[in-house]
């Protein structure tokens, strides 16, 4: 994991709590309205995979009781975790790709809106992603991945050779000598393991994106309402197939890269697909990047445009994050995959406790404001939810009074302590636990781990549920206000 150099420590600060009447004075307790987007208050919990589902994509009893211990705390919204939309094998992440997946789903609902007493809305996350493979080790790439050219031929001398005398030439090569045979990008796949990118147009299915993307959110978004969804939210975050199709980066020369107005075409397409499936009675909004974070990445200029875009398409909010990309994350182990939050951009996404003078607490806050702030110019009181570093009431409440944001998202916090919500606005802050920002929880998401807190083991729960190994629990620690 990439941290700044300056290598500060920062500690969270919770701040004074507020009391009960305080809290029910506060904007982050007042309820929102906006078209089909009903909160009873400005908490969110954004989405986090927590690697619970099955194998085969469905709902176990452990992400149930997932999603459950976050209701107890009743936030304004749960997005669940970002769910495949496609029907084929992704190991243990959740998936809507066919309506099978359906009686879990609405068995999430259920959880939701029973352990909040129906004042949480559940809206679930909707993603694709790209091939993302292992990184070999170099004699297997060379003896088998490699796909051998002429290009290769011509740079060894070797007009005309069999393939397997190229490729015993090259496993003979030493390093500088193999940099010098190899394409940018066969020399990518022998550093990180091979990754498609939506650039990729020589490969059909790729090419075939913008004509397949539109039906499968459509589709997805549908079974969603079904299973009783309030709403979904579009993955156009981080490293992900739709976030690479608005990046700067996205070079597609059949209408759907270049400029900014052909990057934002099928997000524009899917959005059309999806509110043309579900009507204006259900929540649509999107998560995106208000910068990139990565050079030659979309800066804050696009962040306002593509907001404005989405707004004036309709959605009902946004849902900013940062950085998170495939571009600048460390070189994996070889058996490892490439994961998007180990560079500088992925310690924007999720900042940990070490850090530069800024620190890890609301750094997406100011860009958070200024696309706010351009919404509001270009007439639009599209809410936008903020995530980044929130852990305390004055913290939160600030940022909502200054205008940066409509709507609070936290996701470690939340991990750490789910009932922040309640305990804040029944005037029991003092009894929350605050986030230490270690990232442990994302080093368990990084090994596909279910993820837990480490602030959880440190307090004795009777008959808890326990990991596999039995050394973590399961679920944060139960509370009622009751046991004050
Ligand atoms: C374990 C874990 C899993 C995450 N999974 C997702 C995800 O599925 N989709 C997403 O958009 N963000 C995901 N995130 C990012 C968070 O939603 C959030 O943007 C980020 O952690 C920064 O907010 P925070 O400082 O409040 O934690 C995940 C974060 C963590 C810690
Ligand atoms: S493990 Fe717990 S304390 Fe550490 S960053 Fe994650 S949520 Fe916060």
């Amino acid at each position: 994991m990439w941290r700044p150099p300056e290598k500060i420590r920062h500690r969270p600060a919770s701040g004074l709590w507020p009391t009960r009447d305080e809290a029910a004075r506060a904007r982050l307790f007042a309820p929102l309205r906006y078209r089909a987007l009903e909160l009873a208050e400005r908490t969110w919990v954004p989405a986090m995979v927590p690697w619970r589902a099955a194998e085969d994509g469905s709902v176990t009893d452990a992400v149930l009781d997932w999603y459950a211990r976050f209701a107890c705390g009743q936030p304004g919204a749960i997005v669940v975790e970002a769910t495949g939309i496609r029907d084929v094998p992704s190991g243990p992440l959740l998936r809507i790709g066919d309506d099978r997946f359906l009686p879990g789903l609405e068995k999430i609902v259920q959880v939701i809106r029973e352990a909040s007493g129906g004042r949480t809305r559940a809206l679930i996350q909707l993603i694709d992603f790209l091939t993302v493979r292992r990184r070999l080790p170099r004699e297997v790439y060379l003896a088998r991945f490699l796909r051998v050219t002429e290009t290769h031929r011509l740079r060894l001398g070797m007009d005309g050779a069999e393939e397997a005398a190229v490729r015993e030439r090259l496993l003979g090569l030493d390093e500088a000598a193999l940099f010098d045979v190899l394409s940018d990008r066969e020399r990518d796949d022998l550093d990180r393991g091979y990754r498609e990118r939506v650039t990729d147009t020589d490969l059909p299915h790729i090419a075939d994106l913008p004509a397949r993307l539109p039906d499968l959110f459509a589709r997805a978004a549908a079974r969603a309402k079904h299973a009783g969804f309030d709403g979904v939210e579009l993955h156009y975050a981080h490293a992900y197939t739709m976030a690479s199709f608005l990046s700067a980066r996205n070079t597609r020369a059949d209408g759907y890269g270049g400029d900014l107005s052909g990057r934002l075409r099928l997000p524009l397409e899917v959005y059309a697909a999806v509110r043309a499936e579900v009507g204006s009675n259900f929540a649509v909004g999107a998560r995106y990047l208000s910068e990139e974070c990565i050079p030659g990445g979309n800066a804050l200029a696009e962040g306002c445009e593509i907001g404005v875009t989405l707004a004036r398409a309709g959605m009902e909010f946004l849902s900013l994050s940062r950085g998170g990309k495939f571009e600048d994350a460390l070189q994996p182990k070889i058996g490892a995959a490439v994961y998007p939050y180990t560079g500088p951009s992925g310690y924007e996404c999720m900042p940990s406790y070490i850090s530069d003078a800024r620190g890890p607490f609301g750094r997406n806050a100011i860009p958070a404001a200024r696309i706010r702030q351009r919404l509001q110019a270009d007439g639009f009181e599209t809410p936008v939810v903020l995530a980044g570093g929130f852990h305390g009431f004055g913290q939160a409440e600030a940022a909502l009074q200054e205008g940066q944001a409509d709507i609070i998202a936290m996701a470690r916090q939340l991990l750490a302590d789910p009932d922040w919500p309640r305990k804040v606005r029944l005037g029991c802050g003092d009894e929350v636990r605050i986030c230490e920002y270690t990232n442990y929880c994302e080093a368990l998401d990084q090994k596909h781990a279910p993820v837990t807190c480490q602030l959880w083991d440190r307090i004795p729960v009777q008959n808890a549920a326990r990991t596999q190994d039995g050394k973590r629990n399961m679920t944060a620690p139960p509370w009622s206000p009751e046991h004050r």
